[in-house]
């Protein structure tokens, strides 16, 4: 493993080796830490830390703020990993000066490399815009969470011929933009296999299948730490939940037992100081 940082170059490239690309989301400093020391190529700060660190119950409303506080935490501890980060809903909607602006400032004060924004075709004078502006965009094609409600709800996308020819349209128009990698979820294997096959930027899956050139999960749900919902494309590599609450509960029964602290925990005075007080 080398500590080398990511670039654009060198993912590219290695969509043109053959190498698959590895993605993690990390929303703090020693989450951060952890998924750059074991060698994940993009590091993504996902709006999914509305779910899974502020308790909300979409991507919805997450805010700039909150954004670019999480941003500045993991920039602080990512030395090798490119680091992506989402932009929130209606931060790049309202118009493209204002897409470019926000855009920007998770360059400027979040320290990140790159945004990543959902949605199609419509998206690819905004996504050109913050291009020339010189900041490198990654789309977001599929079940766009932060437009859910529009899709009809948490469901695979491009089933059928019209709507996997309309994915299919999105993601040239989002390369010929200049989006330097496409973010594939829910949608069927065969339609990501497809595109992947005709682009000639990385795409990385989640809920799309291996022949994505790149595989991207939330770490919450790698680790078995977000116990509220498991989507089916998830592989659960620990389940931290359980072994955390155990773990806390055994604090809660020592404390309470007298068993902690120990004698090994404790900073000792000279007998005769005390005696001083
Ligand atoms: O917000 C997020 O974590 C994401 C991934 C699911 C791709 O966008």
């Amino acid at each position: 493993m080398t500590n080398e940082k990511m670039t654009l170059a060198r993912l590219k490239q290695k969509k043109m080796n053959g190498e698959k690309i590895t993605m993690l989301t990390a929303y703090d400093y020693s989450a951060a830490t952890l998924v750059d020391q074991a060698g994940i190529d993009t590091i993504l700060i996902g709006d999914s830390l509305g779910n899974v660190m502020l308790g909300y119950n979409s991507t919805v409303p997450v805010t700039m703020d909150e954004m670019l506080h999480h941003c500045r935490a993991v920039s602080r501890a990512v030395k090798s990993g490119f680091i992506i980060c989402d932009m929130p809903f209606m931060s790049y909607q309202v118009s493209i000066e204002k897409a470019v602006e926000n855009a920007g400032r998770f360059l400027k004060e979040g320290n990140c490399d790159s945004v990543k924004l959902e949605g199609g075709s419509e998206m690819a004078p905004t996504v050109n815009a913050i291009v020339k502006a010189g900041i490198p965009v990654c789309g977001h094609l599929g079940l766009t969470p932060q437009t859910a409600t529009m899709l009809g709800g948490y469901k695979v996308q491009g089933k059928d011929a019209a709507s996997a020819r309309k994915i299919l349209h999105a993601a040239k128009d989002l390369e010929e933009a200049g989006a330097f990698m496409i973010v594939f979820e829910c949608i069927p294997d065969s339609l990501a296999a497809r595109i992947t096959a005709e682009l000639n930027i990385p795409t990385i899956g989640i809920g799309a299948g291996p022949d994505c050139d790149g595989q991207v999960l939330v770490y919450h749900d790698l680790l078995g730490l977000y116990e509220k919902f498991t989507p089916k494309f998830v592989k659960q590599y620990l389940k931290l939940a359980p072994m955390i609450k155990d773990a806390i509960k055994q604090y809660k029964t020592d404390v309470e037992t007298g068993q902690f602290p120990g004698p090994e925990h404790v900073f000792s005075m000279d007998k005769g100081e005390v005696e001083k007080l």
